[in-house]
Parts: structure tokens; sequence; C-alpha cells
């Protein structure tokens, strides 16, 4: 008898290009934390589709406010006035203090944006810049741009060459960030938490050291907040956590809550050297994309998220302690509110599988770390049943030498 997944693994691997490599389950419904397989098995997830669905599956304020949306109007392109763009604008200038927002559709496209804007920048000035600053361990994106200050070489190697004049420098190593950033640096582009590269945050000395390198040379700072902003770490912006004072942000993920929508924001001296017919998009900042983020950025700011947010991190803080005090493969736990890593002894891809026979989502990066991004309104009772889970996928994984 073939099974809903057989009839659904099949067609994809005939049609679907084969780039990513997916674990063997169909989701085909979800409620808050939970998602439920094409079998009818429940699952509690800690990843929310790698740091997306910000409020949960089919949360019913989001998905009345779409299903709303959808029946009022849905995209007329930038060439016209809509009434929500400028309202997102606002509320995303007044938490973050950068004053303008460039909208589009995806992280990477955020990305992009705010490298395209770096370059606009140095050449309205007259000076023209081409030099980036990227960090070891550092992941941005897909896209020419955003690729070329991706560190990850496995990523980069098959479409080389890249944007020419990207620098090197080793995460929080204060001496090499001030001996690389000059005078010909247009922008330094970093993760306040580096997510893809095993929830590594950036010390507040290190960002000291990148705002003092970005006044005594005029770089541009670049937050690319794509996976710790919008909440994540119980602040809207972490990069007010470490004191770094950027003059552009990349925002995506969280945002939309699950529709896609992606936004650079900008300071007004940057926004200032951008002109008519400078960047982009069809569909960035459509109404239904517009309409989804106030739906988030209504809960996260006056919903009591926030608060909620940094709650749970001192709870996950807690319970992750005792989880690697139990197992001995857990090396090191990092992160804050709802961004955690756990660093393996050794390589973390066995715990995916793992937690999927415990009905527990957690994803591996970095090899060796098992990363959670659980939907920010996880409730503490949720979050015990689901770290229970994958304390048995631990003992699971210990007991079957992490094969
Ligand atoms: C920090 C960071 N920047 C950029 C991206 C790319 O975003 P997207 O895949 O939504 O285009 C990601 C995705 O994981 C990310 O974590």
């Amino acid at each position: 008898m073939t099974t809903v997944m057989d009839d659904v693994q099949a067609r994809e691997s005939r049609y679907v290009l084969q780039t990513y490599r997916r674990q063997p389950v169909t989701f085909v419904r979800g409620e808050g934390v939970r998602l439920y397989d094409a079998e009818g098995r429940e699952y509690l997830d800690l990843l929310s589709g790698i740091g997306v669905a910000s409020l949960g599956h089919a949360h019913p304020g989001l998905a009345g406010a779409i299903a709303d949306q959808a029946k009022t109007l849905l995209h007329t392109s930038n060439l016209f006035f809509h009434p929500l763009q400028g309202e997102a604008a606002e509320r995303l200038s007044s938490l973050s203090g950068l004053s303008r927002t460039f909208f589009c559709n995806s992280g990477t496209e955020a990305v992009e944006a705010c490298l395209k804007f770096a370059r606009r920048y140095w050449y309205t000035r007259g000076e023209p810049r081409a030099e980036l600053i990227a960090l070891e361990g550092s992941f941005h994106g897909r896209t020419f741009g955003a690729l070329s200050v991706t560190s990850d070489e496995h990523y980069r190697a098959p479409f080389e060459p890249l944007l020419a004049g990207v620098r090197w420098v080793p995460a929080n190593d204060r001496a090499a960030l001030l001996a690389a950033v000059s005078r010909k640096t247009a922008a330094i582009i970093v993760e306040a938490i580096q997510g893809e590269g095993g929830v590594r945050p950036l010390t507040p000395a290190f960002a000291a050291a990148i705002n003092e390198a970005s006044a005594n040379t005029g770089a541009l700072v670049i937050a690319d907040e794509i996976q710790c902003g919008l909440g994540r770490t119980g602040h809207p912006f972490h990069f007010t956590a470490i004191g770094l004072k950027p003059h552009l942000s990349s925002l995506g993920k969280a945002l939309g809550g699950g529709v896609p929508i992606g936004a650079a924001l900008l300071s007004e001296e940057v926004a200032a050297t951008i002109s008519f017919g400078d960047h982009g998009s069809t569909y960035g900042g459509n109404l239904l994309a517009c309409r989804a983020a106030l739906v988030f950025l209504h809960e996260l700011v006056d919903g009591g998220l926030l608060a909620h947010i940094g709650r749970m991190g001192r709870f996950f803080e807690a319970r992750l302690k005792t989880l690697a005090a139990k197992h001995s493969i857990v090396k090191e736990v990092r992160g804050a509110g709802l961004i955690w890593g756990l660093e393996l002894t050794r390589d973390a891809a066995p715990v995916v599988p793992a937690g999927l026979e415990q009905r527990v989502i957690v994803n591996r990066t970095a090899e060796t770390v098992v990363r959670l991004l659980p939907p920010l309104v996880i409730t503490e009772p949720e979050a015990d049943e689901a770290l229970g889970r994958l304390d048995a996928a631990l003992d699971d994984f210990g007991r079957n030498g992490g094969r």
C-alpha cells in the first residue's frame, strides 16, 4: 500500500529540482506549536520553519487578517500607494531607530538591498568604495551579493567569481577587525548572533570595536537581523542588546509569520543618498505582506510577546543547561530568548531523525549544533513537553553512538 508520503516523495523526486535533502515527513496541518503529518501524527515544533512561524501555526489573528486582506485587495505594485506599507514602515522605524524601510520578499533580498544601498551611499558621496568586511561563520543568503558575504566555502565555491573586495574577519576578534577596516571599506556586515553559523553571539566588546572602526573610517554597519532580530531574543532588535550601532539592517523570517516579506532598514543619512529608481521590487511590501507584518508587530509589541520571550528565554536556558549536564555529548549551550544552539561533541545530524521519532522538530546547523528556533508564542508547558522529547531523542542518540 502506498502512503500519502510515498506519493508526495515520488512526485517531488520526479519534478522538483533536487536542492534540498528533506526529512521523510509530510506536514499537512498546524496549530500553535504543533504540526501534524499526513498520517495524523502530532509533533512539537522547536524550529518554526527556520524561525518564520513566529506566531505559531494557524494563528487565528494572522489567519483572519490574511483571509480578510485576500478578500479585499492583495497586490497593486509599487506604482501606486496603498494604506499599509507606510504603517508597517513607521512601526519598524519607531522600534529600530532606523528611519526608513525598503520592502522586499525575503531575507536574502533584504541583504542584497543593504549591500546595494551601501554602494550607492559611497557613489552618491562621490568617493565610491567597494570593499566589504564580513565575518567567518556568517550566513547572509544565496544570491550573488549575499553569497559573497557568506563565509561557507561549500556554498560559495561552485559560483565563483563572486563580488570582489570582501575581507574576512574572525567573529569577536577585535584586533583583526580594526586591522581590516579602512577608508576603502564600504560596509561591515554582521549578525548579532550568527544563526546558521551555530548560534554564536557577538560580544558587546566586538560590537564596540565595530562602532569604533565605523566612526574612524566612515564604513557603514549592516546588522543582519533576519534570524536573531524581531523579538527572537526578547529585544525588538538584537543589535541593541550588544550595543551595535548600524546604519542599515536586514529583516525577514519572523516578520510575516509565514507570509514572505523582507525589509531593509536605513538610517536617514544613508536614505538621503538613494534616488528614485535605484532599487525596486514588483511584490515588495504588497498589501498581503504588510498586513501580515502589521499583525506580527502588533502581537510583538502590544500583545506582550517581548516580555513573554524574555521569560521563556530564562526557562529554556535553565532546562537546556540541565539537559547538557545530563548528556555528555552536549558540550555547550549558547543563545538567548528563543534562539538556542546545543554544541555537541560530534555531528549533530542524527539528532534530527531521532527527534522526529520522539515527535519533536529540531534542526542541525554548522555540523555539530542542534538549533532551536521555536515559535515565539511557545508556553512553558509546551516547552517542557518539547524539551522532554528532545531529552529522549538525545538518550537515543547517545545510546546508538550517534548513528
Ligand atoms: C542571518 C540570515 N541572513 C539571511 C538569510 C537568508 O534569508 P532567506 O532564506 O529568507 O532569504 C538567513 C536565512 O537563514 C539568515 O539566517
